[in-house]
């Protein structure tokens, strides 16, 4: 039998797609040659947003800058635990600027912000299990964030760090790979991670939920969950077989642009955890 799945109210951050395009491929999804459909990424992204505020959680949004194509990706600008937000630094340089943005953002909210000195893509890489043992927070690397900025986050969060290796380049952010569906259950795709990361999953999350490759690559594991209702992309219907079978209810919605640059919902959504 299924527990009740409850809902919790979230705040979230956003950038609207305005200036987003595939002008360099830094990711195996990006090919500068597929032609992306401005208007309908960015009309896909304000069916994204209606859906988060339907559900009744706050959106705040990011100012969008020209020269910044990959801003829309809001969750790779900090990672937000108990009010302190860890600020990014990117590992490309096309990137970098966007950090800026995320700070002036925070500060400007009045939350703690501490810049990085080490390299980390945000919630990204990073995701946050509130109930899991009192607040555990489970961190990627291999392909964005280093190993040190795990080291960094825990110093900064004062939360328990649990280093994760991704090994497959699809699958280049935590948040490709593995999703919290609420405070304490987590649903991954285990072969993007070493068979040592693995063997962590399986000892921390004996009952989470597993995808198999045609979730991952259909962007299955990058959602958002308030812990019921479960937003994510609609070509991926397995998963949404496989949340809905555990009690969620899965809220599938079109971003076929926004993929073309290597990211789905969870790419797009910040939470901001006060
Ligand atoms: N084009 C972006 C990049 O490669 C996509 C970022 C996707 N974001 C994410 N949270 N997975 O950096």
């Amino acid at each position: 039998m299924n527990q009740p799945r409850i809902p919790r109210k979230r705040t979230y951050l956003l950038c609207p797609p305005e200036y987003f395009t595939v002008e360099y491929a830094i990711n195996p999804w990006m090919d500068v040659t597929t032609p992306v459909d401005s208007e309908l990424a960015v009309k896909q992204w304000y069916r994204l947003r209606e859906t988060l505020l339907d559900l009744g959680h706050t959106v705040h949004e990011l100012t969008p800058e020209p020269g910044l194509p990959d801003m829309v990706y809001a969750a790779n600008g900090a990672f937000v635990v108990d009010g302190t937000s860890y600020g990014a630094r990117f590992r490309h340089r096309q990137r970098a600027a966007e950090a800026e943005s995320h700070r002036a953002f925070y500060e400007a909210y009045g939350w703690r912000h501490v810049s990085p000195t080490e390299t980390n893509e945000g919630e990204g890489d990073f995701a946050y299990l509130p109930d899991a043992y009192g607040g555990l927070i489970l961190a990627g690397y291999g392909f964005r964030t280093s190993a040190a900025a795990h080291a960094e986050a825990q110093e900064v969060l004062g939360r328990p760090v649990v280093s994760l290796r991704l090994v497959d380049p699809r699958f280049y952010h935590l948040d490709t790979a593995l999703a919290a569906l609420d405070d304490r259950t987590v649903v991954y795709f285990p072969e993007a991670f070493s068979p040592a990361s693995q063997q962590v999953l399986a000892q921390l999350f004996p009952d989470a939920i597993r995808a198999d490759e045609a979730d991952a690559v259909a962007f299955g594991l990058n959602l958002v969950s308030d812990g019921r209702h479960v937003v994510l992309n609609s070509e991926a219907t397995g998963m949404a077989a496989k949340v809905a079978a555990a009690g969620y209810l899965p809220v599938p919605v079109e971003l076929s642009e926004l993929k073309k640059g290597g990211g789905s919902v969870k790419c797009c959504v910040a939470e901001l955890r006060p």
